[in-house]
């Protein structure tokens, strides 16, 4: 008998989690305005909020943690994280973040200025964000097919060559960088291919342009390369993750997603032009350039992470727990973005909840109906998220209604992915009982989704 796949590390520390009843949720749901994020975290039962600094931490990620050298400059950490990094990626300038957004907020108050055009495949919220407050603009050049979520292609997160070249011809003068996404997160943590990056990097090239990843889930997207590109089998995760860094100029990462720290992140170029305009915010905004919002002894851990993560056993155990779950919700005809990601499912809940009209919400009302039934705790990446249209202040219907239930690395063993998928079922098989939603009864401009306040929709 062939022997089942099973995680590639043991357990050696753990941390309760508490079950709750379904009155108490009702009451605590009730008690945090119908938004999820409201809730305190003892309140939920699993929690799959976000995979960003979720994770946990291997015993050689804490040991190197006591080998933290704190020195305010020059930090022996600092260059131990730099030597992973560069062994990594090629890259030979570092500077630390103290997370994704930071590297951001750093790199592009150099690069980004009024008026520009910064084209990409569905940039993250915040990377948007930092585009957008600079009064520049983000243009959307994913894929079509990543709209829709029934179709099964390999590389749904891929920039659409044709749509970024255009962008380029027309406001070439305009165009700071090119940014793409690895994984693609927005689009259901879906892959780009190398091929794809590729094209990108020539297409740029023509246009005299550089290319910056976002890097967040860098190895889950090498792992997705390896098991669905065409010549790359046989490669090492450290050797595909080197090749896709040949066609970028550049780097943000997060370090709380593909890192598996619990806060961190970094810029890293090879352009030095890059790094002296960046060193010049990374000290106001950061902090000194060797430790630029991080401590030593999270440099250390993170430069263990990055090392671990890229070896195909420990990234091949994460991706196939989420895969596994997805089997889950296939065997019950669960509809979600297909095929599935690398860090997260996301149901298609304008297809489970045909009788909330969008004006009400599905996709938050089958994350509270989710919750509710088990405690399980997902996020709506939809139409609450999506805001409203700046002009005409109108919801915006247009996208995708999804409920995300993103994994944390190397934190729940497949039994939690067990009761994730029965209660999910549950929810499922009385779908067409759920005709009412959510309305909105207190929001901000910008950003709603974290503090917007809901109730209920009843007969
Ligand atoms: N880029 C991507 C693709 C991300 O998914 C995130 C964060 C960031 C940048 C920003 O990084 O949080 O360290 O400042 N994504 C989290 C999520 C918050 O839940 O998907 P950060």
């Amino acid at each position: 008998m062939e022997l089942p796949f099973a995680e590639s590390w043991k357990i050696k520390m753990v941390e309760p989690i508490k079950k709750s009843t379904r009155e108490e949720r009702e009451q605590w749901m009730k008690e945090a305005h119908y938004n999820l994020f409201n809730l305190k975290a003892d309140q939920v039962y699993i929690d799959c909020l976000t995979d960003s600094g979720t994770g946990a931490m291997s015993d050689r990620q804490w040991a190197a943690m006591m080998m933290g050298d704190e020195s305010y400059a020059g930090s022996s950490s600092f260059f131990r994280l730099k030597e992973v990094i560069t062994r990594l990626t090629g890259f030979e300038y570092v500077i630390p973040t103290h997370q994704g957004r930071a590297a951001e907020n750093v790199l592009f108050s150099h690069l980004v200025k009024n008026g520009d055009i910064v084209p990409g495949n569905s940039h993250f919220d915040t990377t948007k964000g930092h585009i957008e407050s600079r009064k520049a603009f983000a243009i959307d050049c994913t894929v079509d097919e990543a709209k829709d979520t029934q179709l099964e292609v390999p590389f749904k997160g891929n920039v659409d060559v044709k749509k970024l070249e255009k962008v380029l011809a027309e406001n070439a003068e305009k165009v700071p960088f090119v940014i793409v996404t690895v994984t693609n997160n927005t689009a259901g943590g879906q892959p780009v291919s190398m091929q794809n990056l590729r094209e990108v990097k020539a297409v740029a090239e023509k246009y005299g342009k550089r290319v910056i990843f976002d890097s967040a889930r860098f190895v889950e997207n090498a792992y997705f390369i390896k098991t669905r590109e065409e010549g790359y089998a046989d490669k090492s995760i450290k050797e595909i993750v080197k090749e896709m860094y040949q066609y970028a100029d550049g780097m943000t990462m997060s370090a709380k997603k593909d890192g598996i720290v619990n806060m961190g992140g970094f810029i890293a170029t090879h352009h030095e032009d890059w790094f002296e305009g960046a060193k010049r915010f990374c000290i106001p905004f950061e902090g000194y350039l060797t430790y630029g919002g991080m401590n030593g002894r999270d440099m250390d851990a993170l430069a263990v992470g990055l090392d671990e993560n890229t070896e195909l056993d420990n990234i091949e155990t994460r991706v196939k727990q989420v895969q596994y779950l997805a089997a889950k919700l296939d065997e019950y005809g669960i509809p979600y973005q297909r095929p599935v990601g690398g860090h997260a499912i996301f149901v298609d809940a304008d297809r489970v909840l045909t009788n909330v009209p969008k004006e009400e919400f599905p996709a938050q009302t089958l994350a509270i109906e989710l919750y509710l039934e088990a405690g399980v705790r997902g996020c709506e990446i939809g139409y609450i998220l999506a805001d409203r249209d700046p002009v005409t202040r109108e919801n915006r219907f247009g996208g995708l209604d999804l409920l995300r239930l993103c994994i944390a690395r190397r934190v729940y063993t497949n039994n939690h992915m067990d009761v994730i998928a029965a209660a999910l079922k549950n929810v499922y098989d009385r779908r067409n009982e759920i005709k009412h939603g959510v309305r909105i009864t207190w929001e901000t401009e910008l950003m709603r989704h974290f503090t917007v306040h809901l109730e209920r929709i009843e007969d």
